[in-house]
């Protein structure tokens, strides 16, 4: 849960989460209805969502049945407190059986898609026709609805698709609204919010930005502020947020360690310079990345050198402006959720190159605790940050060095830099760049034998990775055209001098991760 913040003045909805991935869905969906949203996690007590002041309750939907002995269940007291309350799929059979209605194990499960039919008129299916396409994805049902609930809409499988008890604010719905499989969801979700809440739509671009500018200015005072900025969207959409609240009392700190793309370091360099006017130390550190990593060659070892000696960088440039009190970190909504429920599942925690000394004693300034990577992506562009800044892949923070195997040398660095601008050029030539998660080069320890003219060659062969995924914790390898692929390799082997040989990772997540190393 998230402290007081950006998001105070927010009409508030609360998902309490009974399964993760659909919380998650579900917080999305009611803040596209620019209605601010906040996932808790299911052991919440009333005195505490009392305390939140939201307009209305959404209980997810979840893997586990009712029946099960450690069913997951939900402090009664919140029911009592005049709260509007939509129960969705596991949510809306919790319900249920909590007010005194019966759930039972169908005969038939259902999944996919159902047709729902309307049976009586009520607030969430008002204006939509008799009859609607919804996705489905349960074994118990509800077969008796509590008293004082009317029966709204069943389908073949659920003979309590929709029920409400409009006076008690209580509503519950079978299938998944907050999917695109249900074609009316959107408009489910938001007879919800807006006639059953009466939230107010506040939550746009623009007052996201109001609201967080307002909150780091009452933070910080008249204080100095640092932000480490690392070429990524997160970084920079946060230091363009402070430097919209703050002005010149915030200074960016760009550690180029010489492992980033090709144009990236200039590209940050030219935003937040001309741009932005930011007061920018540009420290190039190259030499001292690369010292460090001199005949290093073990994956976990690169990442503590790098780690090590961006922290020491870090530290050196910091005593330049050591009158900062604070240090911006691009902490996002999902990073919250992640350390803040018990059973959400933990994300293989990588050495995160931003992370600072602990003894720095900086006070943490978080603009974008409370986003979505697709809110922070719309605040970016609407403070009027770079198309290509904004929507750029995810990169690591040890940058290339994770993607070349074996020692990390100048030379190395330089052929993989060249061979992967051609891949971005390619996937963005051809409109794909948006679609695919992240597309990059990986250049291998081995080396293999070519002809070339009429040459024989020995050199490195490159692998071209690209991976569609939703958060990185699976992916796919992407089926790229044919076409796309040829223009690649024959690009790659004719303009990169090191390089004989292209091949594609044709591997998904798990077993394999998306990067090499
Ligand atoms: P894997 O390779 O674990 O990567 O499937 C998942 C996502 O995390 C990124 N990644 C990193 N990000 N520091 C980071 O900041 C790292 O050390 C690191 N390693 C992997 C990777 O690019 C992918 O998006």
């Amino acid at each position: 849960m998230t402290g007081p913040g950006a998001q105070d003045g927010f009409d508030r909805v609360l998902v309490v989460d009974f399964g993760a991935q659909y919380a998650r869905l579900i917080a999305r969906r009611v803040r596209e209805a620019h209605v601010y949203s906040e996932i808790v996690p299911r052991q919440i007590t009333a005195a505490e969502v009392a305390a939140r002041r939201p307009v209305g309750l959404i209980l997810s939907g979840g893997p586990a049945s009712v029946y099960a002995a450690d069913a997951y269940t939900l402090d009664p007291a919140i029911l009592d407190l005049g709260i509007p309350v939509l129960g969705i799929c596991y949510g809306h059979q919790l319900l249920a059986r909590m007010l005194g209605g019966e759930v039972a194990r169908t005969d038939a499960a259902e999944f996919g898609k159902a047709e729902l039919a309307v049976a009586a008129p009520g607030l969430l299916l008002e204006g939509l026709p008799e009859r609607q396409g919804v996705w489905m994805s349960h074994r118990d049902a509800v077969v008796r609805a509590p008293q004082g609930f009317t029966v709204t809409a069943t389908t073949p499988a659920s003979p309590v698709a929709v029920m409400e008890d409009r006076g008690a604010g209580r509503f519950g719905v079978q299938f998944h609204p907050e999917v695109g499989h249900t074609p009316r969801g959107e408009e489910i979700l938001k007879a919800f919010l807006f006639a059953a809440c009466g939230a107010r739509p506040t939550w746009t671009r623009t007052s996201i930005i109001e609201q967080a500018v307002a909150a780091v200015r009452r933070q910080v005072g008249g204080e100095r502020v640092l932000c480490g900025l690392s070429g990524g969207v997160d970084s920079a959409v946060a230091a363009a947020l402070v430097h919209r609240a703050v002005g010149d009392r915030l200074t960016c700190v760009f550690i180029d360690h010489g492992l980033l793309r090709a144009g990236e370091a200039e590209q940050v360099e030219a935003t937040f310079r001309s741009h932005f006017r930011v007061d920018l130390l540009h420290v190039r550190a190259a030499d001292r990345f690369l010292a460090a990593l001199a005949g290093v060659t073990d994956p976990e070892a690169k990442r503590k050198a790098i780690g090590e000696t961006f922290i020491r960088v870090f530290e050196e440039v910091a005593a330049a402006r050591s009158d900062a009190r604070f240090l911006v970190q691009g902490t996002l909504y999902p990073d919250v959720i992640e350390s803040g429920t018990p059973d959400a599942a933990r994300i293989k925690s990588h050495h995160n190159v931003g992370g600072l000394p602990a003894d720095m004693r900086l006070e943490l300034v978080e603009p974008l605790r409370e986003l979505f990577k697709d809110e922070v992506r719309a605040v970016g562009e609407e403070l009027g940050l770079p198309e290509e800044m904004v929507w750029r892949q995810p990169f690591p923070g040890p940058g290339l060095a994770v993607r070349i195997i074996g020692e990390v040398t100048p030379e190395r660095l330089d052929i993989l830099r060249a061979a992967d601008a051609i891949i971005l050029e390619e996937v963005r030539r051809a409109g794909l760049y948006r679609q695919l998660w992240q597309a990059f080069g990986v250049l291998p320890a081995v080396r293999s034998v070519g002809v070339q003219g009429d040459e024989r060659t020995y050199a490195y062969p490159l692998i071209v990775r690209a991976v569609t995924s939703e958060d990185a914790m699976t992916a796919d390898w992407a089926r790229l055209p044919y076409d796309v692929l040829e223009r690649i390799s024959s690009r790659v082997i004719n303009e990169v001098p090191g390089i004989n040989r292209v091949a594609y990772d044709i591997s998904s997540k798990p077993p394999s991760t998306i990067e090499w190393e």
